[in-house]
C-alpha cells in the first residue's frame, strides 16, 4: 500500500472549504485536481498552489451533470483522494422553495457525491489504498426547519459515508464524513442569493475555511469514520434525541420570525 497519496480531487475548489483544502492538501506534496464551475477563480487557485511550489489541475465541471462527472473520473481516472465537498444551502419554507433549486440541490449535494464515489471507489479497492472525504454538516443530524432539502442531502451522506466506511474495513481504502458546524464562507451569501432564499440564521457565526481544512488534512493523515469541526459538535446527535421535542416547539417559531426580517 501507497501510504502517500499522489493525486487529490476536490470538488467545490472554487471557495470555501474546498478551496482551503486544496491549498492545504497541495502544500503536503498531493497534486490537487480543482474542480467546480468557475474556471476563472480555478486558474487563480491553480497558479497560487503552483507559484507557492504546489502542483494543480483544473477541471471545469457542473456537477449536477452526470457528463460532466463522467469527464471528472475520465481525466482523472485514479485518484488517491476524492473529496467530495461541492455543496449549496438555501434557507426557508420547503413549500416557497422553487423545484429547480431543490432538484439542483439533490444533484449536486447527494448525487455528485455517490456518483463520484462509485466512480472512483473501484479502482482504489483494486490498488488497495486510497481516501474518500465526504463534506457533510452537523444539519444532518439536526434536521431543521429552513432546511428540509439542505438537511436531507446531509444525512443521506451521512448514512451514505457510515455505510461505505464499514463495508471497505480492512481494504486499505478509507471512507470518512466531515460533519462541519457553521463556517464563514460563501456559503450563506449564496443561499441568499438563489431565487426565495432567505438569511441562514447562523451566517455571521463559524469557524474559518482553513480550519475545517486543516481537520481534513489531518483526518487524510490520520484516518477515521467522522470528524466533527469544531470537535465539540459530536454532542449534536444527543442534542436531536434529547432535545428534538424542544426544537418542535421552537423551531417553527425561529423560521416564522427570519421569515419576517428577511
Ligand atoms: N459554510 C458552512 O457553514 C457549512 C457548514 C457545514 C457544511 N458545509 C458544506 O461544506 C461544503 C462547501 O461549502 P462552503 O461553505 O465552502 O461554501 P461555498 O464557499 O459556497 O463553496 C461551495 C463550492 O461548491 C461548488 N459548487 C456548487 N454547485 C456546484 C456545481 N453545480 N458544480 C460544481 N461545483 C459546485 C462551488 O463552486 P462553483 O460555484 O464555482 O461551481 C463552490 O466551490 C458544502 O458541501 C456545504 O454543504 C458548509
Amino acid at each position: 500500500m501507497n501510504p502517500h497519496p499522489q493525486i487529490a480531487v476536490v470538488t467545490g475548489a472554487s471557495s470555501g472549504i474546498g478551496a482551503a483544502t486544496a491549498r492545504r492538501l497541495a502544500a503536503t506534496g498531493l497534486r490537487v485536481i480543482l474542480v467546480a464551475r468557475r474556471v476563472e477563480r480555478l486558474l487563480k487557485l491553480q497558479a497560487e498552489i503552483e507559484s507557492a511550489g504546489g502542483s494543480a489541475e483544473v477541471l471545469a465541471a457542473d456537477l449536477s451533470s452526470e457528463e460532466d462527472r463522467l469527464r471528472v473520473f475520465e481525466q482523472v481516472h485514479a485518484a488517491d483522494v476524492l473529496v467530495n465537498n461541492a455543496g449549496f444551502g438555501w434557507y426557508g419554507y420547503f413549500a416557497k422553495m422553487p423545484w429547480e433549486i431543490a432538484r439542483e440541490m439533490l444533484r449536486v449535494n447527494l448525487e455528485a457525491t455517490t456518483h463520484l464515489t462509485w466512480l472512483f471507489l473501484p479502482g482504489m479497492l483494486a490498488r488497495k489504498h486510497g481516501h474518500i472525504v465526504n463534506v457533510g454538516s452537523v444539519a444532518g443530524s439536526i434536521p431543521s426547519q429552513g432546511i428540509a432539502v439542505y438537511a436531507a442531502t446531509k444525512a443521506f451522506e451521512d448514512a451514505f459515508t457510515t455505510a461505505l466506511h464499514r463495508e471497505t474495513r480492512g481494504t486499505g481504502v478509507h471512507v470518512s464524513m466531515v460533519r462541519a458546524g457553521p463556517v464563514r464562507t460563501e456559503f450563506c451569501e449564496s443561499a441568499v442569493g438563489r431565487e426565495n432564499g432567505g438569511h441562514v440564521p447562523t451566517e455571521r457565526i463559524g469557524v474559518s475555511a482553513e480550519y475545517v481544512a486543516r481537520r481534513i488534512e489531518r483526518l487524510i493523515q490520520h484516518p477515521r469514520r467522522v470528524i466533527y469541526v469544531p470537535w465539540w459538535l459530536r454532542v449534536t446527535p444527543w442534542i436531536e434525541l434529547s432535545f428534538g421535542w424542544l426544537e418542535d416547539r421552537l423551531g417553527p417559531l425561529l423560521l416564522r420570525r427570519n421569515e419576517k426580517s428577511t
